[in-house]
């Protein structure tokens, strides 16, 4: 019974600890709300560390990049699976009977690394420039109207769910579109069933659309369509002792993990480049370069103006919480020096966005879009950022970091790097109204990666190009 837990009180060694109004609930619909504006009234109240009750448990936020280490390297008595597990559980009805994690990250390593990569990669190209050129094909409105949210999601995702679950270009392009439309319903619940506060209509339509993606991928990763990867890892999960609705369950959490923050990144780093002209600008005439004249950028082919807006716009838009749960009593030893006692069965957070992303201390006006930020007067990329006089190690961390950091790093940021390629060097797009900026980011999505827009923005030329100009932009 919820309301049986035992009050808890600071002793002097631990964070200062904000419990919250509401018993049992605590802080949890601020966090749930606007986790953004929650933690960084939070931060102006407590300072840097800070111990908070959410739904019955205790977050610690750590907010001191110079202190991050004291996190991120302590996998003893720091455990990422377990909560990990806790939202398969949730939002993906999975269990596996035997979890075990290091041997799913070894295996996707060695597939997105190396010979494998360039291989995937080239597939990834070969997708997107196939269901590009069928979007922009006169016939085609659709994709038009829907704007420039709709555009990224549903391309990358279909290229990526081609090249990675398989499925024939021409003969099944509509199982990746069907797979899309219904994985997009379960995306805008998901932050809800991570939370566990959907309403009864909610739960129901998320049922009924787990049941239908499930449907969609059982029996993908069987087949020689397939990529290698997704082959190796259903061999993995029979190892393991997985049945078949395990497996397919497993099927789902993948397709989240490797397609859920891909489109959105892209979104948000084209519509900072279509509101801001001479960041645009910068990166097409880098493009121009580095394709020389061509229509194709190498993949080893360096762009760093791009890799520098790419890395701006996910220090605005990248928000992942870096959870760990305390196996064991812990002290945590700060920079300053200064150490706190953290209690077993609690949770430790880490929140890049607010700090050190948006830190004005580190970056001047955080809440600009600066394309060049990330680079040296020289064009060089620059990685020296400064807090307190100090050189940080950790000054964005859109893709984690540590033993835990993202896998899929260099296939996600070839996959964008090409889309924008594509739509930057061959279609003719402008924003409706420039004035309007780029859409509001929907708040409820803190924690859970890439944030996504409230609406989208829509582009002219997108809803309105003249024939001539769509056949000679034809790819
Ligand atoms: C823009 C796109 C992406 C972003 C922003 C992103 C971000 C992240 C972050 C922040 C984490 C760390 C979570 C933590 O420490 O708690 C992570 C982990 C992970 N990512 Fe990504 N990711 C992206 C795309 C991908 C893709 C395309 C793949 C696979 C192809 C992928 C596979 C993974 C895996 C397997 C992990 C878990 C690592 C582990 O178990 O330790 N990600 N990602």
């Amino acid at each position: 019974f919820k309301g049986c837990v035992p009050s808890r009180y600071r002793s002097n060694r631990e964070p200062p600890l904000d419990k919250g109004a509401i018993p049992w609930l605590g802080h949890a619909l601020e966090f749930g709300r606007d986790a953004a504006s929650f933690v960084t009234g939070m931060k102006k109240k407590h300072g840097d560390i800070f111990t908070v009750r959410v739904a019955g448990r205790y977050v610690t936020v750590l907010l001191d990049p110079h202190s991050f280490d004291a996190v991120l390297q302590d996998r003893g008595s720091l455990d990422f699976s377990r909560y990990a597990q806790v939202l398969m559980d949730r939002i993906f009805k999975l269990r596996l009977p035997k979890y075990n994690p290091g041997e799913e990250k070894a295996i996707m390593r060695t597939h997105f690394q190396g010979d494998s990569l360039a291989a995937l990669n080239a597939t990834m190209l070969a997708n997107l420039q196939a269901l590009l050129a069928s979007e922009v094909a006169p016939n085609r409105t659709d994709w038009k109207r829907d704007g420039l949210f709709s555009l990224c999601y549903s391309l990358l995702f279909r290229a990526g769910f081609l090249t990675l679950f398989g499925g024939e270009q021409n003969n099944n392009g509509s199982d990746a579109g069907l797979v899309y439309k219904e994985y997009r319903t379960f995306d805008r619940l998901l932050t809800k069933m991570a939370r566990t506060t959907l309403n009864s209509g909610e739960k129901k339509t998320a049922g009924g659309v787990r049941e239908r993606l499930w449907r969609l991928l059982s029996l993908k990763g069987l087949s020689g369509e397939s990529s290698p990867w997704l082959r190796q890892y259903r061999r993995h999960l029979l190892r393991e002792g997985a049945d078949g609705d395990a497996q397919t369950r497993a099927m789902l959490l993948q397709l989240w993990a490797t397609q859920g923050n891909v489109g959105p990144a892209a979104f948000w780093l084209l519509a900072f480049l279509l509101t801001h002209p001479e960041a645009m600008a910068a990166v097409r005439r880098e493009f121009g370069r580095a394709a020389q004249g061509g229509n194709r950028l190498e993949q080893q082919q360096p762009t760093p103006v791009f890799d520098s807006a790419l890395e701006e716009t996910l220090r605005l838009t990248a928000a992942p919480f870096i959870t760990r749960e305390v196996l064991q009593d812990k002290t945590l030893r700060m920079a300053t020096g200064h150490e706190y006692r953290l209690r077993r069965g609690d949770r430790v957070c880490l929140f890049p966005l607010v700090s050190p992303q948006m830190d004005p201390e580190i970056y001047q006006e955080p809440e600009k879009f600066k394309y060049n930020r990330f680079l040296n007067s020289d064009g060089t990329p620059k990685r020296e950022f400064y807090k307190g006089g100090q050189r940080l190690k950790y000054y964005t961390m859109p893709w984690g970091a540590g033993a835990n950091g993202c896998v899929g790093k260099p296939f996600a940021i070839n996959a964008i790097r090409q889309l924008v390629f594509l739509v930057v060097s061959r279609l003719d797009v402008e924003p409706c109204d420039p004035a309007s900026g780029v859409p509001a980011m929907d708040p409820g999505r803190y924690g859970f990666g890439m944030v996504q827009p409230v609406g989208d923005l829509v582009n002219r030329s997108l809803s309105g190009l003249p024939e001539s100009l769509v056949s000679r932009q034809m790819l």
